[in-house]
């Protein structure tokens, strides 16, 4: 728990009672302010802010409900405990429905109190930090929908800016789920043929044999099903942007193509002996790179000049700490508006690595969203895989270990930790026991202990 100091209202009108409340939570290294009626504690309540404010109900000049309503109405950012005789639970149970945080009966026991005093302490100032969050959401975002506190983002977006209005092929680059359409997007919005279409095709996804009516369109009868001509994208986008995402994935033989397009600003509608004009605007994007690629000869180096005016590499979310709480908190905001994240929650975010960049972030706010009953959403409500440290599995990768390989090695690791104890690990690896020995057959016995199974009594 918190021991900052908070900054508390005492709403109570017996002396001797607010004397002693004060006085102990002041030795707790807290800020009590007194109020005796009503009306004094809405004057204080106007002057400053509290973070919590303690109420009793039955005062001379009116209740402590009126204080309770006047805090929410005016959304102050106060968490409100009420006090109150056991003769008034039901009233307590009133005010619980207005918004009050919790309510203490009295006599009030003093360390039950500070407890719940801190308690709400925490939550009044994490509603802060998330509703100053959501204020800063709305000026980080320069492009509408593409939210980025990020300097390297942010210097990506002004490039986006400078480009926009040029005729300049740009060549997306990132990691799935990183934005690479939103961009694309943003820059079509941001250009001069923003009044024509933005087409997009995932060149991954449409199948070979398809790709090139896709693209380029047919004519009537140039196959069997062709009942009618059918305008390509490549017409469709005429004057506007044609977005080719997962350019990485297309065949050999339609990098020809497309190049020829590219370069003549003319092509062939499938079937058809016209040439056909037209004036797009390619931006291009993938997550694989195309350098290794061409090496590899399964890119065209000229198509791939001819897409790279310009490259824009899109950062992992994993390398923009700084953005996982702002989008966090913007889905969260979205798919349930009111819900906080608990502070371990946003640890949890920043320990993640996120595979599935902005995407993976997005869903697991709204299965969070979805699934978390409470207000204020904790660590454990967000279904965040857990994975191996990166530079493990990629350093495996390069020492070229075979799958059977680096399962000997892991499973001998996990035994070490568990100090050779195969109950253990077998529940550590999520096998069972039998499986474990059988894999266990093949990593050894170590010298000095006896057959494999004698210590199975330890199950
Ligand atoms: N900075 C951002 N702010 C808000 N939403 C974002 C941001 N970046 C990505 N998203 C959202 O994340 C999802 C994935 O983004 P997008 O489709 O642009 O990624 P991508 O790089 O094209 O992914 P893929 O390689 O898998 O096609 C979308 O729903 C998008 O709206
Ligand atoms: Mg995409």
């Amino acid at each position: 728990m918190s021991i900052l100091p908070v900054r508390l209202l005492v709403l109570e009108d017996d002396p001797s009672l607010s004397e002693i409340l004060c006085e102990s939570l002041r030795d707790r290294g807290h800020a009590p302010v007194p109020a005796p009626s009503v009306a004094e504690a809405l004057q204080l309540l106007e002057r400053s802010d509290f973070e919590v404010a303690l109420l009793d109900l039955m005062l001379p000049d009116g209740s402590g409900l009126d204080v309770l309503r006047r805090i929410v109405e005016e959304a102050l950012p106060t968490e409100v405990i009420v006090l109150t005789g056991y003769a008034t639970v039901e009233t307590a149970l009133q005010a619980m429905k207005l918004g009050a945080y919790d309510y203490q009966t009295k006599p009030a026991r003093i360390d039950e109190l500070e407890v719940v005093v801190e308690k709400a302490a925490e939550k009044a100032r994490l509603r802060q930090e998330n509703a100053a969050l959501r204020v800063r959401l709305e000026r980080q975002e320069p492009v509408p929908g593409l939210i980025t506190q990020n300097a390297r983002m942010r210097e990506l977006l002004a490039t986006v800016e400078r480009v926009a209005s040029t005729d300049l092929p740009v060549l997306i680059v990132g990691e799935t789920g990183t934005g690479k359409e939103l961009v694309a997007r943003a820059l079509h919005q941001r250009s001069t043929r923003r009044p024509h279409p933005f087409v997009a095709i995932n060149c991954g996804a449409v199948p070979e044999t398809l790709i090139e009516s896709e693209l380029f369109g047919y004519e009537k009868g140039a196959f069997t099903g062709a009942v009618a001509r059918k305008l390509g994208l490549f017409e469709v986008a005429d004057r506007g942007v044609l977005f080719l995402d997962e350019v990485g994935d297309i065949s050999a033989q339609m990098q020809v193509k497309i190049l020829r397009a590219l370069e003549t600003k003319e092509f062939y509608r499938v079937g058809g002996m016209r040439a056909v004009r037209s004036d797009v605007r390619v931006v291009a994007a993938t997550n694989k790179d195309l350098e290794r690629e061409i090496e590899a000869g399964r890119f065209r180096q000229d198509l791939y000049y001819r897409l790279n005016g310009l490259t824009l590499l899109l950062p992992p979310l994993r390398d923009r700490p700084d953005d996982m709480a702002l989008l966090a908190s913007h889905f969260l905001a979205r798919f349930a508006p009111g819900k906080t994240l608990s502070r371990r929650a946003l640890e949890a975010l920043q320990a993640h690595s996120w595979p599935g960049n902005v995407r993976e972030l997005q869903m697991a706010m709204q299965r969070a969203a979805a699934l978390c009953p409470q207000e204020t959403v904790e660590a454990e409500d967000l279904p965040l895989r857990r994975e191996p440290p990166r530079d493990w599995t990629s350093s495996a990768a390069r020492a070229g270990l075979t799958l059977e390989e680096l399962e000997r090695h892991y499973i001998q690791a996990v035994l070490d930790a568990n100090h050779g104890h195969r109950g253990k690990t077998a529940r550590a690896l999520g096998l069972d026991p039998k499986t474990l020995y059988n894999k266990l057959g093949a990593v050894r016995p170590r010298p000095g202990r006896g057959e494999m199974g004698e210590d199975e009594a330890e199950e």
